[in-house]
């Protein structure tokens, strides 16, 4: 069927199903702003408006009367207009609607496959009939609660990477997907450029931390959010894309992952005993400077022999003492403990080599 006989058929329907004032889209030959036909079945006639197809509001000059919940009622059992009526009003959606995954109108998995812009947005004959009301936005501008707003988008896009999403954080929160996802617009979450722009939104505190000294390379997105994290969730800590902390460091640090002849304890457990992953003020991502890093676990009170030199570190009032003055000198546990990850030496047990 065809564009101008679809759309006669439109005009049919709705100069006999629907009393009242009915807008109808008139085929025009003149570029760039568009003359639509507002008819009035009544007055028995139509009179041309001009309307520029790139606004909304000025098309059709609607006023939304409904700007809390969508009282249109019957709005879902309406009749689907197709994405060419919608164009009328609204080219610029369909434009950039054509280079997007769901555009693809010979892939029965897309929108476009299927009903086209109402896939997602409802049915819009009553859309049509009131000038621009009773549709389902997606941004639940009608108040649309965020349920019903995910669950069109979770009718095709519930498992893979979304099956964790029912318990997530985000989930819990009460996130929308359109929080973080544009449909219409091209730079999306999905970009490796755009994306950390987005969860900055909400996490401010990230961020601050990606402006410190020492810092995964996250501003210049050489190492993005989701290269860790699932944002739909899953069935990891924090939300990592791996079971345990450890598990996600190993995915690029695997040289960390030993195993090793003589472990140290803490790196085998927890990787973020010691390092802020996001970001610090210390060298190496570590959460403490120098001797305090070792002395959160490690202190002199345990006495014997080889570790009494722990607790001297920084012990300044005794620097002329040529025993302690060894290990001020030295300054840092690391400097004699560089294996501080493992040791695979075999008289490694201090982590000295
Ligand atoms: C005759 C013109 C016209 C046609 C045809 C039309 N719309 Fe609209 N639409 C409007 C107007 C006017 C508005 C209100 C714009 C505003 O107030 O921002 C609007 C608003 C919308 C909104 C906005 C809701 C929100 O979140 O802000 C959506 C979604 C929408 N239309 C979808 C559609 C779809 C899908 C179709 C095809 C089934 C369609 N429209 C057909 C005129 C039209
Ligand atoms: C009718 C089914 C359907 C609906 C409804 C749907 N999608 Fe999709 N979506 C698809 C298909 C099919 C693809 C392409 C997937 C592929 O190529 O593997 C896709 C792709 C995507 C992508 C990947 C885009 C990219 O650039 O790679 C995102 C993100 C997405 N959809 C989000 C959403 C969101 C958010 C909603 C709800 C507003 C939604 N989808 C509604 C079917 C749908
Ligand atoms: C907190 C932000 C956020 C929310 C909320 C979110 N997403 Fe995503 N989504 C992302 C990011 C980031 C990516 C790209 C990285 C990736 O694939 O994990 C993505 C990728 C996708 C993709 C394409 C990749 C794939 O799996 O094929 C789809 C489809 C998708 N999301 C659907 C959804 C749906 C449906 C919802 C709502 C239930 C949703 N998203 C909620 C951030 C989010
Ligand atoms: C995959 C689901 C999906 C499809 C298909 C879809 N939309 Fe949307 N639409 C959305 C979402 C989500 C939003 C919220 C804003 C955004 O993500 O860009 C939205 C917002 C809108 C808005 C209001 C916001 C604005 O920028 O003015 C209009 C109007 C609109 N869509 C019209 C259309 C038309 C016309 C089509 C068909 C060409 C269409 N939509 C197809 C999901 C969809
Ligand atoms: C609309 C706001 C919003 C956006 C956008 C957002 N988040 Fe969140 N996120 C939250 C809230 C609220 C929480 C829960 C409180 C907290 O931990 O800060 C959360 C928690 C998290 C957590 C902890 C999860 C857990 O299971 O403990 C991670 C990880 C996360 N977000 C990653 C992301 C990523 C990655 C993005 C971007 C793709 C993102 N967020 C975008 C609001 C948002
Ligand atoms: C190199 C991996 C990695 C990258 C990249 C990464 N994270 Fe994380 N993130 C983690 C790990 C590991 C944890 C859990 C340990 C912790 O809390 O420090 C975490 C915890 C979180 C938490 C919950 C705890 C908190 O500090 O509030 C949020 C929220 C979060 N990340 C958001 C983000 C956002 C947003 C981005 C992108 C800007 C991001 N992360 C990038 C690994 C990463
Ligand atoms: C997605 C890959 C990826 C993951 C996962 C990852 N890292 Fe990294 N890490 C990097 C990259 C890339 C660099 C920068 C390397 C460079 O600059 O040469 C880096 C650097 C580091 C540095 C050195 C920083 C410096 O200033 O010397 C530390 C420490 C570090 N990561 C710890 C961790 C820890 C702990 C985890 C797990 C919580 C982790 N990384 C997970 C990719 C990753
Ligand atoms: C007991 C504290 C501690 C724990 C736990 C720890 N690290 Fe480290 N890490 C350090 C110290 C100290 C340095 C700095 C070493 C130096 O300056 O030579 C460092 C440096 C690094 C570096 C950068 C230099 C290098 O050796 O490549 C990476 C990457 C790193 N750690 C990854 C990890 C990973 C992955 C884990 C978990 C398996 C981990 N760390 C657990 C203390 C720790
Ligand atoms: C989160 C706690 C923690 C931190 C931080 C920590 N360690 Fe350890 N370390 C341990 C545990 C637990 C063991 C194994 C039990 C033991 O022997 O005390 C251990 C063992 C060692 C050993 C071997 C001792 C032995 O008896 O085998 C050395 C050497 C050592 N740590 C040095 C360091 C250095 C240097 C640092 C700082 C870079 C450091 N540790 C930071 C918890 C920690
Ligand atoms: C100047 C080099 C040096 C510095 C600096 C140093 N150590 Fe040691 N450490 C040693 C030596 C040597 C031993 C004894 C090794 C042995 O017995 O094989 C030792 C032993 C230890 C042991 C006990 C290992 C065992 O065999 O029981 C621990 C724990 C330890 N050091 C932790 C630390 C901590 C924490 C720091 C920083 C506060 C530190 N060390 C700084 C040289 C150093």
């Amino acid at each position: 069927m065809n564009l101008i006989s679809y759309r006669l058929l439109v005009l049919l329907a709705s100069i006999l199903l629907i009393p009242g004032t009915v807008l109808i889209a008139a085929e025009t030959d003149a570029p760039g702003d568009e003359v639509v036909d507002w008819y009035d079945p009544e007055a028995d006639e139509a009179t041309p408006v001009e309307i520029d197809s790139t606004d909304t509001i000025e098309a059709g000059d609607a006023e939304h009367a409904f700007m809390k919940a969508n009282p249109c009622e019957g709005m879902e059992k309406g009749d689907y207009l197709g994405s060419d009526v919608c164009a009328d009003c609204h080219q610029d959606k369909i434009e950039n609607m054509q280079s997007s995954p769901h555009g693809q109108a010979v892939d029965p998995r897309t929108p476009f496959g299927r009903e086209g812009c109402e896939t997602c947005h409802g049915p819009g004959m009553l859309h049509f009939e009131t000038e621009g009301n009773c549709i389902i936005s997606l941004t639940g501008r009608y108040g649309e609660s965020v349920e019903q707003r995910n669950g069109i988008c979770l009718e095709c896009h519930q498992s893979g990477k979304r099956m964790h999403w029912p318990g997530s954080t985000h989930e819990a929160e009460d996130l929308a997907c359109v929080d973080c996802h544009s449909i219409h617009k091209r730079h999306d979450v999905t970009e490796r450029t755009a994306q950390t722009e987005v969860c900055y939104t909400c996490h401010q505190n990230i961020r601050a931390q990606t402006l410190r000294v020492s810092r995964h390379p996250i501003r210049e997105n050489k190492v993005i959010c989701s290269d860790c994290h699932n944002p739909h969730g899953s069935t990891g800590p924090a939300s990592l894309k791996q079971f345990t902390i450890n598990e996600n460091c190993y995915s690029c640090h695997a040289e960390k992952r030993g195993p090793f002849l003589w472990e140290h304890q803490p790196a085998s457990e927890d990787c973020t005993l010691c390092h802020n992953v996001h970001g610090s003020n210390h060298q190496a991502l570590l959460n403490k400077p120098g001797p305090q890093l070792c002395q959160q676990c490690h202190s002199s009170q345990s006495g014997s022999q080889g570790r009494s030199h722990i607790g001297r570190f920084l012990d300044y009032g005794n620097a002329s003492d040529p025993g302690v003055n060894r290990f001020v000198v030295a300054t840092n546990c690391a400097n004699c403990h560089s294996r501080v990850h493992g040791s695979n030496h075999p008289s490694g047990r201090a982590l000295q080599r």
